[in-house]
Formats: structure tokens, sequence, C-alpha cells
């Protein structure tokens, strides 16, 4: 058997680009006692490959040069030494971008397929979702009636944050990078208000929206983006820091906030999420959104491209906007 493997070729200084990897394939030794086959049916691109792409380690190790391209992927089992797992089964994990992994099983999740499409288990239902549920819920600790702004707000993450938001009763805004981006949160999303940042001024539109102040940022993008959210905090407000995709082409110089004071004044709470310390309790998060998804609480939206050879551009669009939902390469 062959497999065929995206591999980090080089580390980019900037923005990714397409001599950033190579694409190998190579013959695949036969499994061994312990381990299984899975042929990978859904890849996740996701806005962290960027950071996992440079040297060193942050809450993760980074990818190896020569080394598969790091990704949740999702497929089935197709041959199996290992009696926890059978043929057939779904399963998840960091299985790498390429049509074949071999696995001994650890970090390994077997899926319900009740539950959700396989690609689901890699968005809403999968770490993404995870993110949106545990940052939301946990450090944003919202109430009903409060007001919450969530940028990056039309991807996985920040659809599925505020779509938990107007479940708990909140009054939401987001804020995205084109008009069908933010049509989509008002209309299918259940958004309140939401605001192109391309086109529209933030802070005037949040001081519209929210004269009161926002109770809760939940920030998928950093940079100016959380300088104005941090003027426009009511009493009291917690900003969750989930991501700053604006800052990730250049994390050696990244711009900061300057209003932090605010946090001060406002007597507020500046706090960050990571999903991996939830890791325990996915399954039950996963039951719950899944069920708000049964009951068309929750709008799933996914983007997918095909090929692996496809992998670079796939990946651009994240840093450019050009993905509209959970990306995922069909490989
Ligand atoms: N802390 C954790 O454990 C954790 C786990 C998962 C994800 N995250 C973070 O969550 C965030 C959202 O992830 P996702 O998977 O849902 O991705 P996503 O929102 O589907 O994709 C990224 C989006 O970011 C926006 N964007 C790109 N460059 C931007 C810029 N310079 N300024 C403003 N917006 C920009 C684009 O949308 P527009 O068209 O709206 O610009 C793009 O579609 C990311 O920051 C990610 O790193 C954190």
């Amino acid at each position: 058997m062959t497999n065929t493997k995206v591999v980090l070729a080089n580390r980019p200084t900037g923005a990714v680009e397409d001599s950033n990897f190579d694409l190998v394939t190579e013959e695949m030794a036969p499994i061994k006692q312990g381990e299984v086959l899975i042929k990978i049916e859904v890849i996740s691109l996701d806005p962290a490959i960027r950071g996992w792409m440079n040297e060193g380690t942050t809450y993760i190790k980074g990818i190896e040069i020569g080394a598969v391209m790091r990704s949740f992927s999702a497929g089935e089992i197709i041959d199996s030494q290992n009696d926890a797992y059978e043929v057939g089964d779904y399963v998840t994990g960091l299985l790498g971008s390429q049509t074949y992994a071999i696995s001994s099983g650890e970090g390994l999740k077997k899926l319900d397929m009740s539950s959700g499409k396989l690609s689901h288990h890699l968005g809403v239902l999968g770490m993404p979702g995870m993110t949106a549920y545990f940052g939301l819920l946990r450090r944003g600790q919202p109430k009903s009636g409060e007001v919450i702004y969530v940028s990056g707000a039309a991807g996985v993450v920040g659809s599925t944050v505020g779509q938990i938001a107007k479940i708990k009763g909140c009054i939401v805004i987001g804020s995205a990078g084109t008009d069908a981006k933010c049509a989509y949160l008002v209309n299918e999303c259940g958004f309140d208000h939401a605001i192109n940042y391309k086109t529209e001024d933030i802070n005037a539109k949040l001081k519209e929206y929210a004269p009161k102040g926002v109770h809760i940022f939940y920030d998928n993008v950093g940079g100016e983006t959380l300088d104005i959210a941090l003027m426009n905090l009511a009493q009291g407000a917690r900003v969750v820091i989930c991501g700053a995709i604006s800052q990730y082409n250049d994390m050696a110089n990244i711009k900061g906030p300057k209003n932090y004071m605010k946090i001060v004044t406002a007597r507020g709470v500046l706090t960050g999420i990571i999903v991996f310390d939830f890791v325990q309790e996915w399954p039950m998060a996963v039951e719950e959104i899944a069920g708000w998804i049964a009951e068309d609480k929750i709008n799933v939206k996914e983007h997918m491209t095909e090929g692996l050879e496809n992998y670079a551009t796939t990946l651009k669009m994240l840093y450019s906007g050009q993905n509209f939902g959970k990306l995922i390469l069909i490989p």
C-alpha cells in the first residue's frame, strides 16, 4: 500500500506559502500488533496550524521539518491489530494530513456516528466546537440578558460561541469580513447584530448596539479588534482570549492591546482558553451540542475542498478569510 502525505518542507517567515510544503508518496509497512490502519476521509484545517509551523514549543511542540502536517483528521479503520478497535469503526485524532494513518490507539477517539456527520466531528462536534463551548461557558460565564461581542464570528468557533450565547439568553454581536458572512450570522445563526469589520467602524457600531457596554468579549482576532473591544467593556466584563488570527503571521512582533487599563476600570477579567485543558469533559459537551443541532438551535456550516495537492491553497484561505464555515479538506 502507498500513503500520500503533506509534509513541512520549510518554515514560513510570514504568511504561509506553497513552497512550505511537499507532497510525498511512500510505501506503507504492514501494521504491527497493537496498531490500527485508518483510511482518512476528512482533514481539519485550523488557524493554529500557522503557529505549529514555527520552531519551538508553545502549548504544543512545533512540527518538525519533514514531518507530516499535523491536523485533526477522521476516517474509518480498515485493518486492526488492536482489540479496542474493529474494522469499520470511525475514529478521529491528530492523524495528520495524509491518506492513511497508522495509530497505536493513543489519543484516538472512537466516534458515535449517530451524533453527527463525520466532518462534524472535526468542527462543531470536534476541537473547535469544544473551544467554543468551554471558552464561552467556563471562561465567559454568560448570564441571560448580557451582551456578548464575538470577533471572527462567522468561523466555526465564533458562530458556535454566538449560537450557544443565544441559547443562554444573551444579546449577541458578531464581526466578520464580508456582508455575506454578516447576513449569515443574523439570518441563519440568530445573532442580534453583525458588523462587517472591513467596511464598518467597529467602535461606532458597538456603541450603537451595546450602549451600556459589552459583558463578554470573545476574541478570535486580536490586534486592533481587541483594543476596540476593551474600550467598550461593561462593568464586570469578561474578556476571553481564544485566538488572535490577525497576528499569527508575525508572532514575533505581536501587537498587544494599548487599552488594557480598561480591564481595571471595568473591574473586568482577562482570561485565556486552551481547549485541550477540558479534554476529559469533551464527551459531555459533544452530547449537548449534538442535541442543540438536532433541535435546530445550532446551524452548522462547512467549507469543503478536495485533494492533498490543494493543501496549501486551502490552508491559506483561513488567513485571508476565503473560507466560509469549518474548513475541511477531503484527501
Ligand atoms: N484557544 C484554543 O484552544 C483554540 C482552539 C481552536 C481555535 N482557536 C482560535 O479560534 C479562532 C477561530 O478559529 P476557527 O477554526 O473558527 O477559524 P475560522 O474563523 O473558520 O477561520 C479563520 C477566519 O478568521 C478571519 N480572519 C483571518 N484573518 C483575519 C484578520 N487579519 N483579521 C480579522 N479576521 C481575520 C477570517 O474571516 P473573516 O472573513 O471574518 O475575516 C477567516 O475566515 C482562531 O483564532 C483560532 O486560532 C483557539
